[in-house]
């Protein structure tokens, strides 16, 4: 996890910078990229569905899911994003129709 999280951050410090630096080893500047992704990512969901996930199976967010990963993400990062869709699309479900906010979401996705 720590190597996504360090991957992820170098990725994001490339593209923003042109350079790539070294983050000094900080939560907030390893785990920033990754949460900010994550939130882009499920507003995209969002946006896709009208925040209308009444009738949405888990299927179908699943798939989203995974174009979503693949539209913003690369390589590793993006492999580590068809796990979570793997494994928690059920629960992502849940907490969309229940309004939870992506920014809440991705904290249990422990991505924030
Ligand atoms: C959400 O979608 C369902 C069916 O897909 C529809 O019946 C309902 O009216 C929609 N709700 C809103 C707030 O648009
Ligand atoms: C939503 O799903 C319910 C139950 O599966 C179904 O009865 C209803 O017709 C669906 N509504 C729409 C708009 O697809």
């Amino acid at each position: 996890m720590q190597f996504v999280l360090l991957a992820s951050a170098l990725f994001v410090l490339v593209i923003t910078r042109g350079v790539p630096i070294i983050p000094s080893p900080t939560i907030d500047v390893l785990v920033g990229p990754n949460c900010h992704m994550c939130e882009v990512i499920l507003n995209n969901v969002r946006y896709e569905y009208h925040n209308n996930f009444t009738n949405v199976s888990v299927d179908q967010l699943r798939q989203s899911l995974y174009q979503q990963c693949d539209l913003n993400l690369n390589g590793f990062t993006d492999q580590e994003c068809h796990k979570i869709a793997d494994k928690d699309s059920a629960d992502i479900l849940e907490q969309l129709q229940e309004g939870t906010s992506s920014y809440r979401i991705c904290q249990r996705e422990l991505l924030c």
